[in-house]
């Protein structure tokens, strides 16, 4: 068994933050979003991975590297452009060769890994193993109908959906795959559509099974996303403090504190994640926050909150909550008269005041 991991594409969805960065390097628990899909592949005793990355940057590739890391060899495929989920298995081909193999969605995310769900597509002898989640928006997804147990159809962000379920980001195949990819036509988002290729698996009388994700799973699309995988994560980590926190300070529940960090005169509430040489000084951080290194929040409130390296938050007086700041980000109090908002935002960037 191989893997082939996903992480090209453009990212709309969350800029400003992937104008300058891959979403799949947007980190979760000050972790690239990446590194999960990796690490659950690698759980499930997988060597061979292959990662498409979009032709025209090497920054996934330089970002993770060739694998030695995690014990296993890491391929990388080039996507000259985005054209769909059933073009990154068409051109993942050479690398998977006659080998079964799982696909992977670099911007999913799912706990208790996939170990589970390579044990029944070899158990079940299916061509085809789809992992199912139960969501509240199943339009925005491919989505399943499901009669008697049976998978009969799959159809791609439908108007009406025929389930309640998300075919999830991470699939089981067989070779037939490819046969399927080589004979659908793009979609009218010009997209090759790989819930069309499950659904020519099915018309070609090919057997296509499923699991139900019972836990927690997460495509990481859109900004509200990231901040609820990064509570999620969050949740299940093991406090760990390896930087200073002084004498007037109260930390309590989970948080991992890293080497160079200083809490001064703060408190902070887990979960939360406070990276290298990050200061916290007569400040409040509150629970299901990640600090990226060397940020400085100081006199200032923060919440439910992703910032990734090098931010500042100083003597802002109204708490920062569910908010996502790229590296070095600055959030600072306006000087001077008028007492006023100063803006100096990027593109596409979105900021709500009180
Ligand atoms: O997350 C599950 C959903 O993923 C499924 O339910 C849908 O059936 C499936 O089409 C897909 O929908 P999305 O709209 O979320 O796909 P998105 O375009 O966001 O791409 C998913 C991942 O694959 C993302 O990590 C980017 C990468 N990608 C995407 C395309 C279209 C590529 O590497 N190359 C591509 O050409």
């Amino acid at each position: 068994m191989k893997a082939l991991i996903a992480s090209g594409g453009r990212g709309t969805r969350l800029r400003p933050l992937t104008h300058t960065q891959n979403k799949h390097l947007i980190p979760i628990a000050n972790k690239p979003i990446l590194h999960y899909a990796i690490e659950a592949v690698v759980d499930a005793g997988i060597k061979q991975i292959g990662i498409i990355h979009n032709a025209d940057s090497d920054e996934v590739p330089k970002a993770i590297g060739n694998g030695k890391q995690w014990g296993v060899k890491i391929t990388y495929i080039p996507q000259k452009s985005p054209l769909g989920l059933a073009h990154v298995v068409k051109i993942g081909q050479k690398f998977i060769g006659k080998d079964n193999f799982i696909f992977y969605l670099g911007d999913n995310m799912v706990v208790g890994g996939v170990k589970r769900f390579v044990d029944e597509f070899e158990r079940s002898g299916c061509n085809c193993h789809l992992t199912l989640s139960r969501v509240k928006d199943p339009e925005r997804f491919g989505v399943p109908e499901i009669k008697n147990g049976k998978i009969i159809g799959v159809e791609e962000k439908p108007k009406k959906p025929k389930s309640q379920f998300a075919v999830s980001g991470i699939y089981i195949y067989d070779h037939h795959i490819f046969e399927a990819c080589k004979n659908i036509k793009p979609s009218g988002r010009g997209e090759l559509e790989i819930s069309d290729a499950h659904q020519y698996l099915l018309d070609n009388g090919y057997t296509v099974g499923y699991s139900e994700i019972t836990g927690w799973w997460k495509d990481t699309g859109k900004p509200s996303d990231l901040l609820e995988a990064n509570r999620l994560v969050l949740d299940n980590i093991q406090s760990r403090i390896e930087g200073n926190v002084d004498k007037s300070s109260s930390v309590a529940g989970k948080l991992i504190l890293e080497p160079g960090a200083k809490i001064i005169n703060s408190v902070v509430r887990g979960p939360a994640i406070i990276g290298k040489n990050a200061i916290i000084e007569n400040s409040y951080v509150g629970p299901f926050t990640s600090i990226g290194d060397e940020c400085l929040i100081k006199n200032s409130e923060v919440e439910f909150s992703i910032l990734l390296n090098k931010c500042t938050v100083t003597d802002v007086k109204i708490r920062i909550e569910g908010s996502l700041l790229g590296n070095e980000a600055e959030i600072v109090e306006a000087s001077g008269k008028p007492h006023v908002h100063r803006f100096m935002i990027g593109d596409q960037s979105r900021v709500e005041v009180a």
